[in-house]
């Protein structure tokens, strides 16, 4: 089969969009050239890669077969990329995190200290929800992740890195604001503005509030903590966020922390990799410098 490193290429970006426009933005080529790339490639393995219906594009059996194959290519190509590179030193070489949407208030410092460390290395940050890290692990598609609680059934490499106490707030003229030692069947029909489905803090929180037998509303939902804060202050609702997200909002008074028994309650953000993974020259010295790191400032 004589298969070029292009069409490989195109058929890793079709794959992952299941839209050759989106390819065609990715790989920077027109979409005809995305098209062509694919046919040929079918013509070659002699089997139709992807299905087309209206605007859906989805793999076939052939694509989610060669699809394996074809990404374990590319990860060798780039494992040697990073060995070559590992032969000149730590002076060049490409890192990709990615980091649950809550983690970046925090994932910022902690690479701009590695990038003090090793300003040669490129780094690539991925701000995303649970799911999506999730699916990166899984297609073996970052070096590394920050993350809420790694999950049970995959097999992974992981590392408590910081502590992540999760809080209820409200705005200051709510009539719970300032009361002392409050129970969670004390905030029985408030309004609780939501994260989106798949964020690791609104799982933690359905959680906790059914093993309490919390009755809530439900109110909006939103995917960035930085609109939750303003649809609380703006007196919308209560809602369950990371200490780390409202450092300012506390400093300014425009939000309060209720004291709800169980609350604060304590999470941990961690680092997390494929167990099977050869780890390249700059994520190593990615998980090093994040173990040396955590050991000297404490992860609390
Ligand atoms: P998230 O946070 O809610 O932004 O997904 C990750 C986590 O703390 O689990």
């Amino acid at each position: 089969m004589h298969i070029t490193l292009r069409q490989l290429r195109v058929f890793e970006s079709v794959s992952k969009h299941l839209s050759y426009t989106k390819a065609a933005e990715e790989l920077h080529l027109s979409q005809p050239a995305v098209s062509m790339q694919v046919r040929q490639l079918e013509d070659v393995v002699g089997l139709p890669l992807f299905e087309k219906m209206g605007k859906k594009v989805t793999l076939t059996e052939a694509g989610r077969t060669f699809r394996s194959y074809s990404q374990n290519v590319q990860n060798e190509l780039s494992q040697a990329k990073e060995m070559m590179q590992a032969l000149k030193g730590l002076n060049q070489g490409q890192l990709n995190i990615a980091v649950a949407s809550t983690v970046n208030y925090y994932a910022p410092r902690l690479l701009a200290e590695f990038h003090k460390k090793y300003p040669a290395i490129q780094l690539h940050l991925d701000v995303t929800n649970r799911e999506s890290l999730l699916k990166k692990l899984r297609e073996n598609d970052v070096d590394i992740v920050l993350m809420g609680q790694p999950p049970n059934d995959m097999d992974l490499k992981s590392q408590a890195i910081k502590e992540n106490p999760l809080v209820i707030i409200a705005p200051p003229e709510h009539p719970l604001t300032g009361k002392k030692k409050l129970k969670l069947k004390d905030l029985k029909n408030e309004t609780f503005v939501m994260r989106e489905q798949g964020s690791g803090t609104r799982i933690a929180m359905e959680s906790l509030f059914e093993q309490h037998g919390l009755m809530y509303k439900e109110g909006m939902q939103m995917t960035r903590n930085e609109a939750i804060k303003q649809a609380v202050r703006a007196g919308i609702g209560l809602s369950v966020v990371s200490t780390h997200t409202i450092q300012l909002e506390l400093e300014t008074g425009r939000l309060c922390i209720l004291d709800v028994h169980p609350f604060p309650v304590i999470r941990h953000w961690h680092m997390v990799y494929r167990s099977g993974k050869r780890l390249s020259p700059s994520a190593n010295a990615f998980v090093n410098f994040v173990q040396e790191y955590t050991t000297s400032t404490g992860n609390t």
